[in-house]
């Protein structure tokens, strides 16, 4: 196939792609979900599409999971602000709330999850007891989470901080430093 013919193909299925992820968007906002303007939407999936705000001019890659994992409520609960990407494969599984800053670079395959099971009692199955705790995830501006990160309820990333990949994080990352390693520690501050 010659260049000029591979280019014209290629612009083809860029411009189907783009009129199918068109309607993908109109349909998910038509189910409730906030999606601001020039945020496109790949395959994704959403329990309750009313608890997921995307901000403006967003960038998502597929098989992202938003799992509202509660009973239902008014929402969002879930709010990412403007020119986020989100990678392949990211969670965020969220009763509480979790907000991701703008500008931030979310890698695949990172998992949020605000809540636990509850677990003070032996005498009755992990999957039943209802005394989990549960705290709200907060992202500032800028910040990049490396692939596979995972962050766990109540975490607070400051502002430009960066997380290695694979990193649990558990608790606060102040702004602009570096953190990796399970759970996460400090490992480095940036210039
Ligand atoms: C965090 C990161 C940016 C640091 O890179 P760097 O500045 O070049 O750091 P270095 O490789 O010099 O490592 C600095 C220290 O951090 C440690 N470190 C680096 N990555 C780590 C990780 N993922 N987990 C735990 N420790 C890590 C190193 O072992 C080193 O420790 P030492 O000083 O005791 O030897 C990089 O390691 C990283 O995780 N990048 C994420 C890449 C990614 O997932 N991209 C997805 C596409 S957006």
């Amino acid at each position: 196939m010659s260049a000029t013919i591979a280019r014209a193909a290629f612009r083809v299925r860029a411009s189907a792609a783009r009129s199918r992820a068109k309607v993908r968007t109109a349909w998910w906002q038509a189910r409730g979900m906030q999606i601001g303007p020039g945020t496109l939407l790949p395959k994704i999936r959403a329990i309750w599409p009313h608890q997921v705000s995307l901000g403006a001019n967003c960038r998502l890659e597929h098989d992202i999971f938003f799992k509202f994992d509660g009973i239902y409520r008014p929402g969002p609960s879930l709010l990412i602000r403007d020119r986020v990407f989100l990678g392949f494969g990211c969670e965020f599984n969220f009763r509480r709330g979790i907000e991701i800053g703008a500008d931030c670079l979310i890698a695949s395959g990172c998992k949020f999850i605000d809540h636990d099971h509850g677990s003070s009692r032996r005498d009755v199955p992990i999957n039943e007891q209802t005394d989990g705790r549960e705290a709200e995830i907060v992202l500032g501006s800028d910040v990049w989470l490396g692939a596979n990160v995972i962050v766990l309820k109540g975490a607070q990333i400051g502002r430009g901080a960066i997380v290695a990949a694979g990193a649990v994080v558990t608790g606060s990352i102040p702004e602009y430093e570096i953190w990796g390693g399970i759970p996460a520690r400090r490992i480095g501050t940036r210039p």
